[in-house]
Formats: C-alpha cells, sequence, structure tokens
C-alpha cells in the first residue's frame, strides 16, 4: 500500500501533482510519501502486538534522510545502524540513543568508543576479535557495553546472492559452532556484557521458511546458553522482509504473516525482541522521478533515454533490481523499450525489452519502489551532481536534500599545490 496514485490522469504523491512538483525543483528527483512510511511502520508495530515491548530497530541504510528518520522517531522507532554517519544520523532525527542497535562487521575502535560515548543500547557484534576490541574500548572508557553476538546460522535466504548473509561462507556473523565459546569468551571480558543473541539472514526475502529456520536455530541456541548459565534478556531477529517490485511476482509474506510465525516460535523465549526493518518501512514509499531526454533507435532496440541514471539508482546495474516504470502522464498506447540513463556503461539500463507507458522527449516517468536503498547509494558516477530528496505530507512538500549544486561536487577534490606552481 502505497500513497502514490493517479487523479486527473496525473500521478500524485498524496496530494501534490508530481508534474507541478517537477517544474519546482526540476529532474530527476526522489520523492517520499511520509503517510506511507507512517503507515508502514504502524503496520508492522501492529504486526507485532502479541509481543511484550519489542524494539522496532529502523535499519537507517535503507534511507538515512535525517527526515526520514525523523517521521519514524516522531512515531517511537529506534534504528539500526552501521557507522558512527549512522548513530549521529539516527540521533540528529530524534532517535533516543536506549532505542539504538548498533551492527556491522567491521566497526572500529573509534566508531566503538563513540557509540558507547553517546550511551547506545547494543552492540551487535559478529566476531571473537570484535568483543576483545570492544571490551577493550569500553573499559579504557570505564564502560560495560551490552552486546549481542551476531550468529551465522548458515541458512539460504533465498534472495539474490549480494544481500544473502545468513550462509556459511558469507562475511556476517559467527558460525554455530563457534557461538557457545563466543559467549564464555565474552564473560571474561571486563567491558561487555553478552546478554543477547542476533541474527539477520538477508534482504528482501520472498518467503518465511528461511527465516523460521534461522529463528529456531536461534532458539535452540538461547536454551543452551542458559544452561552454560549465561543471561539473555534480549533477541535481534534483523529485517529482511521483501517488498512487491514486480507486479508479476507473487507478493511477499505480509507484516501480519511475519509477526504471526515470530509470536509462534518465540513463545517462551523470555527476551525482548528486536527488530530492524528498513525496506518494509521505506521501499513502497519513495519514487525516482525522471524525464525522457529523448528517445531513440539503435541497431534493434528501441532506447528511451531518461535523465536518471545508475549513479541515481544503482539497483537495477547492481542486482538486476526490477523497478516499475510508470508515466506520470500516462497516454493512450503501450510501447515495448529499454529504458537507460545517460552513464557511459552499457550497465546503465533500468529496464530492457520492457513493456511500459508510450512516451515522448519531455514526459515524466517514475521508478516507483525506490524509497530504500535509492538515494542512498547513489554516487556522483559522471560527475553528476546528487538528486534532490522531496518530502511530501498530505498537500504540502519540503526539498529534505538540494539538488547538488556542479560547484559543490567540483569543490569535493582540488589540485595538489604542486600543480598550481606552489
Ligand atoms: N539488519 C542488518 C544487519 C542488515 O544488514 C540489513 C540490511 C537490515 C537489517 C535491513 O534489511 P531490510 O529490512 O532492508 O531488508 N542494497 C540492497 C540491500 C542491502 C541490505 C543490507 N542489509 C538492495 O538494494 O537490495
Amino acid at each position: 500500500m502505497d500513497h502514490f496514485d493517479y487523479r486527473g490522469g496525473v500521478l500524485h504523491a498524496e496530494d501534490v501533482n508530481l508534474e507541478a512538483l517537477a517544474a519546482e525543483v526540476g529532474t530527476p528527483f526522489y520523492c517520499y510519501s511520509a503517510a506511507t512510511i507512517e503507515r508502514h511502520y504502524r503496520v508492522f508495530r501492529e504486526a507485532l502486538s502479541a509481543l511484550d515491548d519489542p524494539l522496532v530497530a529502523y535499519a537507517v541504510k535503507a534511507n538515512p534522510n535525517q527526515s526520514v528518520i525523523a517521521t519514524l522517531a516522531k512515531l517511537g522507532a529506534g534504528a539500526d545502524v552501521v557507522s558512527i554517519g549512522e548513530v549521529k544520523r539516527a540521533l540528529a532525527g530524534g532517535v533516543p540513543p536506549e532505542r539504538i542497535v548498533f551492527s556491522g562487521v567491521g566497526k572500529t575502535a573509534d566508531e566503538m568508543a563513540a557509540g558507547l560515548d553517546d550511551g547506545i543500547y547494543q552492540f551487535n557484534v559478529e566476531s571473537e576479535t570484535e568483543v576483545e576490541t570492544l571490551s577493550a574500548v569500553a573499559t579504557r572508557l570505564g564502560r560495560t557495553a551490552a552486546v549481542a553476538f551476531r550468529l551465522n546460522p548458515d541458512v539460504d535466504a533465498g534472495t539474490h546472492a549480494k544481500i544473502s548473509t545468513g550462509k556459511a561462507e558469507n562475511k556476517f556473523g559467527i558460525p554455530m559452532e563457534r557461538a557457545g565459546a563466543a559467549y564464555a569468551l565474552a564473560a571474561r571480558l571486563p567491558g561487555v556484557e553478552a546478554i543477547g543473541v542476533a541474527v539477520h539472514i538477508g534482504s528482501q526475502l520472498t518467503s518465511l521458511a528461511p527465516l523460521e529456520r534461522a529463528f529456531t536455530r536461534v532458539g535452540t541456541f538461547i536454551t543452551e546458553l542458559r544452561a552454560a548459565g549465561h543471561r539473555i534478556e534480549r533477541a535481534d531477529l534483523g529485517g529482511g522482509l521483501g517488498v512487491p517490485y514486480d507486479p508479476s511476482l507473487p507478493e511477499p509474506p505480509t507484516p501480519a504473516e511475519y509477526g504471526a510465525m515470530v509470536a509462534r516460535l518465540t513463545q517462551g523465549w523470555d527476551v525482548r525482541l528486536i527488530f530492524e526493518p528498513g525496506r518494509l518501512i521505506v521501499g513502497n514509499a519513495g519514487i525516482l522521478v525522471t524525464r525522457v531526454v529523448r528517445l531513440k533507435t539503435g541497431g534493434t532496440t528501441c532506447f528511451v533515454i531518461v535523465d536518471a541514471a545508475m549513479n541515481d539508482l544503482l539497483r537495477p546495474s547492481l542486482y538486476d533490481a526490477y523497478h516499475s516504470i510508470q508515466a506520470v502522464r500516462p497516454r493512450n498506447d503501450r510501447i515495448t523499450a529499454t529504458v537507460v540513463g545517460p552513464v557511459c556503461e552499457t550497465g546503465d539500463t533500468f529496464a530492457e525489452g520492457r513493456e511500459l507507458d508510450s512516451v515522448e522527449e519531455g514526459d515524466l516517468l517514475t521508478f516507483m519502489t525506490a524509497g530504500a536503498y535509492g538515494a542512498t547509494m547513489a554516487s556522483t558516477y559522471n560527475s553528476r551532481a546528487l538528486t534532490p530528496e522531496v518530502m511530501v505530507s498530505a498537500e504540502r512538500w519540503a526539498v529534505i536534500r538540494p539538488r547538488q549544486s556542479i560547484e559543490a561536487l567540483l569543490a569535493l577534490d582540488h589540485p595538489a599545490p604542486w600543480l598550481n606552481g606552489d
């Protein structure tokens, strides 16, 4: 469910006409619907209502814009972060430190120290070496870090290889067979208290079965840990629930189905459950609006060349991801075309041989479901300025990240002194 609908033949974001908005802010631009973000958070939270005081820690990496974080913080969301930059963003967006969980396989000692200084809730630790460093940093600062070890349950999430994280060969988590020893090690370290377990097996999961397998292993392991004398109070079940991208594919499980499965599997665990949804909250809440620069007939293919490119929305190039493409003001016929950006790579292709609304030069198109892992993965490749982000709420809209100017882009680097004769 989202709030992008046609009214009078023109696509609107909530009550804002996207044609008018494009005329104001120029193209390309990302547009987020606040009502959709809020709705998705509420639906997810509601799906967990059978649980006792769960913490929904929004995965900031999916969309770190401070307006997005603030929209969620106002509803009581926490934050799952993976760098000190994300810790600072979460705090700036109004998330209290006691709702921040710090994940990631490569936290540096400086990041650990900053997180400890900020008083964050929990560190999800991914190796024996990491917990030793965290303990040393915490001891130096006179603090104790609350730790959950991230387990690698060796489960195939059945998603794209590049966003699969729970297989034995992936870099994430501690293998189950070493996990007991890791807790024993942590118990001997002065600066940490290992009071939780964590798991996250991948992203854009379209079936609950792998999650069930992983959670079942976590449940068994909690019993083993307690038998070994460890005090386990929290279990972080990660994120990963998929969203519909391609209307021709079956819809992923709903939050309600996910919530029911979690409630069933975690019965009797006697822990506070933590969740780290990213895509589910913001995926359908954002679109990328672009303008058709020109149409081109190649040797064998009809190309629609748009002013957005792989640097703005990387997912199709990186994961062969499908994003539905809709005209802002659909004409009455359809064409089959390959939609590409202006970047000088063949990989700068959004859709190959896709049937879509027929377009002419100057028409506006939108890439749907671009709210998660869209703007945040953008780069300035080909010296293209970062695309602006706009948030809409009912009939109001605000530019929440301005378009980067070419001057600002150039100012990011400068000639070495000897090139200026110094
Ligand atoms: N927790 C951890 C530890 C994660 O690594 C991730 C995502 C999440 C939570 C949130 O997962 P979600 O609920 O959004 O699936 N760039 C890729 C997705 C990478 C996901 C990385 N980790 C994409 O565009 O599909």
